[in-house]
């Protein structure tokens, strides 16, 4: 009976505990993609120091950074089944879960930091989180941006699509991304991003693209030599909760999170303005030669918005919504 007696005072316990939203201390998962020294890093430094204080120190966070707990792609099904709390990675690595997020992958589409800000925090991106908690069980809590992807490889300069041919270009596995290389007259080849650094190492693929601040972070400057500026893609880093670890906490923590990742979106870009080009100065002073493409990059626009839009606008709510949304970024429609 004294047993019985103890159990159900234990329980009791428990039980207010929960009710008065007391949960119990918790260190959070961060799953991030790239390496240290990036944007992403910034964003989750920045999200992890604001929750814990919003917290009252309560609970904490543990990032593992380098993809140690898996690819990107991955780590949106983990955190979608609740195996996993949060991660920090690439928009187009988003795209394969909830389609209508090719918005932010359409070739050309965001054309500074000002775009990116602009598409991700109104009512654009107010629709791409819903919908991204509706197709893929994750909520986007936080934006990093790291500056235009520019392509890189180990083999020539590049400045022209003809330069192109030939090299065994790697590509997120993201569908408007390998049509936009198809545009561009060659056939990519789709690869994780936690193989791309081996990938370039060994030669399976003689190029990638992406920023120069995760170039920097990524330690490609050992393994590529050639840089041409492009400005196809400019990179939007979301943070995403899993949905159904945000819905089992309290409000309070709820609203802990999300104040934490507006505190690191603001911070992430702050970042990107000041250090973008001391990164970009550092990987040229480690030997990386920088190239611009020629004719002020005019037919790999051209041939990137003329075959790979046309077959996205369905995925996108059609033409009309793509010409309201350059409408709004001040831009002519197509
Ligand atoms: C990719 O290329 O797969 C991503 O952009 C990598 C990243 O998260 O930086």
């Amino acid at each position: 009976q004294r047993f019985i007696k103890s159990l159900s005072f234990a329980l009791c316990l428990g039980a207010a505990a929960v009710t008065s939203g007391l949960a119990q201390a918790k260190t959070f998962r961060v799953a991030v993609g790239d390496g240290a020294g990036g944007t992403q890093h910034q964003l989750a430094l920045k999200f992890s120091e604001v929750f814990k204080e919003k917290t009252g120190g309560q609970h904490d966070t543990q990032l593992f950074l380098n993809g140690q707990l898996g690819d990107e792609q991955a780590t949106v099904n983990d955190a979608s089944m609740g195996l996993l709390d949060f991660s920090i990675l690439a928009i187009n690595n988003v795209t394969p879960f909830s389609p209508s997020v090719g918005v932010l992958t359409l070739p050309y589409m965001v054309q500074s930091l000002d775009d990116a800000i602009a598409l991700t925090q109104g009512e654009v991106g107010q629709q791409l989180v819903d919908n991204t908690v509706r197709d893929a069980g994750v909520r986007i809590v936080g934006w990093a941006y790291s500056g235009f992807r520019v392509l890189t490889n180990s083999k020539q300069p590049v400045q022209s699509l003809d330069d192109l041919k030939g090299l065994k270009i790697r590509v997120p596995n993201n569908e408007i991304m390998i049509d936009t290389y198809r545009a561009w007259g060659i056939n990519p080849t789709p690869m994780a991003w936690s193989e791309t650094f081996t990938g370039l190492q060994l030669g399976v693929v003689d190029g990638q693209d992406n920023p120069y601040i995760t170039v920097y972070a990524m330690k490609f400057d050992e393994v590529q030599k050639y840089v041409t500026n492009i400005r196809y893609l400019f990179s939007i880093e979301p943070l995403i909760v899993s949905e159904s670890v945000f819905q089992s906490q309290t409000p309070e923590v709820q609203q802990a999170i999300l104040d934490a990742g507006q505190a690191a979106t603001e911070h992430g870009a702050q970042w990107l303005v000041e250090q973008e080009d001391k990164i970009r100065a550092e990987l040229t002073s480690r030997g990386m030669q920088i190239t611009d493409a020629a004719n002020g990059e005019q037919e790999w626009m051209d041939k990137a918005i003329s075959q790979v839009w046309p077959k996205y606008y369905d995925q996108l709510g059609g033409k009309e919504n793509l010409n309201k949304i350059l409408q709004s970024l001040g831009r002519d429609e197509i």
